[in-house]
């Protein structure tokens, strides 16, 4: 019996400290985390090996004890066909499966990338990181759509994230969302739902909703909304485009910054948005940046406990089988873990701003490179194994801080709250990123 990888993956992708395969189903493409011998194993099913002939490739290579190797090879074959990673065919195939490598085990490479298409958007939220504003001027040029995208053809990538200001502002947002869908990635679209035409309907036709899916702010029900959003229409406009992309097909996340609303607030939010077909709920903290810091917002321990509360309670008296309520961090953020010693800040993921500005994430502040001079894989070649070196903040270095539920996990959140500490303990892991990016 010839084990084979099953037809649903096409890609390897070699990153520093593991490999990745990538499959693609429906346009929704998966992207699986596996060692070096778990890739040395899976390149070995390709239809024209037997168990003992990978057993004797392997042992060619690593000379290990032969018993051992029998051992876990079949061990991991029994998981990859548990998990439909492999079939086993009778006949040996006539030609070998090879599946296109892209990566390089010196320099990361992303898997996922947010682009803030432009500056400008017209609410005025009080915490707005981007403090977008209509006056601003910059957009994503042509230059840089065709630098960005010509060099992301190269890239096998899991996910892109478009947003701004609002994205949908850019006069070609229709044009940069097909772009990004014929890269084969899953594409988010953050936006406030405020800035949409009659074209709406008729646009979205052309997008497959496995692919593109749509994440709407939205902070509470009509009066709180409004006032947080600086636009006495903008609640009332967002439900309606939420209404016109769930009609049309699509999959919409309503996403809420946690501060002053009540529990009363939520609920009727919630209960709201699933009644009109939204799929989930995600709520997020404030991080202390951009306008956040003159509106005074107060971003402490207390509203983070608050937000997780709610969500628990939330997900209990709302929740269903059709509609999530999560708390960003819970899910988004990566610890830590077998692979990398972060979430992959500036490794597997990056933030391209309006002007090209680079960034390791999207909230961080860090400016790495910019596009018009470098290239993506320029600056992950200078930068990528830095990030890799930096711990997170975590109980064992953080122990004793008031700001440790802010920071918990998040490399950018302990460098935004750590300006507002005298004694963070974390601030070590800071100084050494500093240093190493001045390198
Ligand atoms: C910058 S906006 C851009 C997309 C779109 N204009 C919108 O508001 O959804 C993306 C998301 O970031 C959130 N956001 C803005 N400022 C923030 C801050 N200081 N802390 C946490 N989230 C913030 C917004 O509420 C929104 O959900
Ligand atoms: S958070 Fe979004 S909607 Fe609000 S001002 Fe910023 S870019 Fe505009
Ligand atoms: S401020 Fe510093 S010590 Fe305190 S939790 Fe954040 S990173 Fe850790």
């Amino acid at each position: 019996m010839y084990p084979t990888l099953v037809p649903f993956f096409k890609q390897r992708k070699l990153q520093p400290l593991y490999s990745s395969i990538i499959g693609y189903e429906n346009g929704h493409p998966g992207l699986l985390r596996i060692n070096r011998s778990a890739d040395d194993i899976l390149r070995l099913c390709n239809g024209q090996n037997q168990l003992e002939d990978i057993v004797n490739c392997l042992f060619d290579t690593t000379r290990e004890d032969r018993s051992i190797l029998v051992q876990y090879v079949q061990e991991f074959m029994e998981m990859a066909e548990k998990n439909k990673m492999i079939t086993y065919n009778q006949y040996k195939a006539t030609t070998p499966i090879i599946l296109p490598l892209s990566g390089s085990a010196e320099y990361w490479s992303i898997d996922s990338i947010s682009i803030e298409l432009t500056e400008k958007c017209p609410l005025k939220c009080k915490h707005c990181f981007v403090e977008a504003t209509m006056d601003k001027k910059i957009q994503l040029s042509d230059f840089l759509e065709y630098k960005l995208f010509s060099e992301l053809e190269n890239i096998s990538l899991e996910q892109i994230q478009l947003t701004g200001g609002e994205p949908m502002l850019h006069p070609k947002f229709w044009s940069l969302l097909e772009k990004s869908t014929q890269l084969g990635a899953t594409v988010h679209v953050f936006t406030s739902g405020y800035v949409f035409t009659d074209e709406l309907e008729n646009n979205l036709k052309n997008f497959n909703p496995k692919q593109v899916f749509f994440q709407v702010s939205l902070d509470g029900m009509h009066s709180y909304h409004n006032e947080f959003r600086g636009a006495s229409d903008a609640f009332e406009k967002s439900i309606l485009f939420i209404k016109k992309v769930i009609a049309s097909g699509f999959c919409v996340t309503v996403a809420t910054c946690i501060d002053e609303q009540s529990y009363e607030e939520m609920k009727e939010l919630c209960e709201f948005v699933k009644r009109i077909g939204v799929a989930r709920i995600r709520l997020g903290g404030i991080s202390s940046q951009g306008r956040a810091l003159p509106s005074e917002i107060v971003v402490d321990t207390a509203k983070r406990i608050k937000l997780k509360q709610f969500q628990h309670q939330l997900s209990v008296e709302v929740g269903s089988e059709n509609f999530s309520v999560y708390f960003i961090e819970d899910t988004e953020k990566m610890v830590k873990s077998e692979y990398c010693n972060n979430c992959g800040i500036g490794q597997v993921l990056l933030n391209v701003k309006a002007n090209g500005d680079i960034n390791p994430c999207l909230m961080s502040e860090i400016v790495i490179g910019n596009l018009e001079k470098s290239s993506l894989q320029d600056i992950q070649k200078r930068f990528s194994r830095t990030f890799e070196k930096i711990d997170f903040p975590r109980l064992e270095i953080c122990q004793g801080c008031d700001k440790f539920t802010l920071c918990e996990n998040c490399i950018v959140q302990g460098m935004i709250n750590s300006e507002f500490t005298d004694s963070c303990a974390w601030r070590i892991e800071l100084q050494k990123l500093e240093s190493l990016l001045m390198e």
